[in-house]
């Protein structure tokens, strides 16, 4: 048995089709495809979650809001009594969909890919100005509003204004991610390893003394031996099993790391998700820890504890290998770790980086 706690959050993607088709979309979404959960199947996910303890639920997808029952997804979810997290690119979003919105969901996650030209080159003409009105009328309405931006090369120039662009409009907070290249995203998408520390640097220098009412989040990729921050519950989630990804194909994960390889742990069109999430056979093989004896004579193995192990699957075909992105006097760290530039934590979950 891992050191299982208990599961804390579910990242339920309902659809796989978009209205946009984003040029670095991981999950490759679009008009044409066509993977759903049912509503029935949403309902019974939601309700194990509670049973086994979840008690936050991110709706995403694809693009959640242009699902016809969109409303009875919401209400599910607020009537089993989560934290609700919408994730939407603002498209389809109607300033009559606000009362629904303040009622149902706790925090909206949209997404502005740069400023306008960037933007709307990565995703769609347009779209810049109708994510930013939206944000707009949401925060005038009271209801939390996050921001997320997948930093890659079409937009790494304009991340330091739209920081500041953002924390002056005052959304709750500002998540940077580095693009992972999956999906339609390519390894050419990706900035290096030094551009991205010397981006979080610059936002570290610029914010970490402000009093700003933004939470200004970054990915880490790798930390220093002897970086200080304080650590709030950062554990793969391997082994801490308190995270799940729901696919709209009904497959489930511990992380996303493994959304693009067979090692799921099971399809809720075949058993209960409490079944999955309590029972599944496939938990053996992500209990592989990384135990690989090229680490032995490094210094930095017991920060690093060989790094993630998605990565070293994804990048080896080996789980137990030792995560390769180790650089010289760095290590590697899981990418779903969140600095919070404000106030120098770090952890996995989005919920403890941000205040609520
Ligand atoms: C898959 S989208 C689904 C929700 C909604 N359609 C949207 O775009 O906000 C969720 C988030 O993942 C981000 N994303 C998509 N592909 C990515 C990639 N290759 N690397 C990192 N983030 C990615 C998107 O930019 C978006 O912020
Ligand atoms: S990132 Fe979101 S908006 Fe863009 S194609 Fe993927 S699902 Fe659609
Ligand atoms: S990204 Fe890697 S280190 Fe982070 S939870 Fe997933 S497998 Fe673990």
């Amino acid at each position: 048995m891992s050191t299982i706690e208990r599961l804390e959050e579910i990242d339920l993607n309902i659809t796989s089709r978009c209205n946009i088709g984003c040029s670095h979309c991981l999950f490759a979404a679009g008009p044409e495809k066509d993977d759903n959960l049912s509503l029935g199947e949403i309902e019974s996910v939601l309700e194990d979650g509670r049973k086994l303890g979840a008690e936050e639920v991110h709706i995403s997808g694809g693009e959640p809001t242009i699902r016809r029952d969109l409303e009875d997804v919401l209400r599910v979810a607020d009537s089993n009594g989560y934290f609700v997290r919408l994730q939407t690119n603002m498209w389809a979003f109607t300033p009559e969909m606000l009362p629904l919105i303040a009622e149902t969901t706790d925090e909206v996650l949209t997404s502005l890919d740069g400023l306008e030209a960037s933007h709307d080159l990565i995703r769609k003409p347009g779209s810049f100005q109708r994510t930013t009105n939206s944000i707009d009328r949401l925060l005038d309405a009271g209801v939390r509003v996050v921001v997320i931006t997948a930093v890659q090369r079409k937009n790494y120039q304009d991340i330091p204004k739209l920081v500041e662009f953002l924390s002056d409009k005052g959304v709750n907070a500002h998540f940077l991610f580095s693009v992972t290249p999956l999906g339609r995203a390519t390894q050419e998408d990706v900035v290096s390893v030094t551009e991205w520390e010397k981006l979080v640097e610059k936002l570290y220098e610029t914010y970490k003394a402000k009093d700003l009412s933004t939470d200004v989040v970054c990915e880490l990729h790798h930390l220093r031996g002897d970086e200080s921050f304080t650590f709030n519950g950062a554990e793969c989630r391997l082994y801490t099993r308190n995270h799940a990804i729901v696919l709209p194909d009904g497959r489930v994960y511990p992380c996303s790391m493994f959304v693009t390889t067979d090692k799921f742990l099971g399809n809720i069109r075949e058993e209960s998700f409490e079944e999955i999430w309590s029972n599944s056979p496939v938990w053996s093989f992500y209990d592989n820890r990384i135990n690989d004896p090229s680490c032995d004579n490094c210094k930095l193995i017991a920060l690093c504890k060989g790094g993630c192990p998605g990565y070293s699957y994804l990048l080896t075909g080996d789980i137990a290998k030792h995560d390769p992105r180790c650089e010289l006097g760095m290590y590697p760290v899981c990418p779903s770790w969140k600095l919070n530039l404000r106030k120098a934590t770090l952890s996995c979950s989005t919920w403890r980086v941000m205040k609520r």
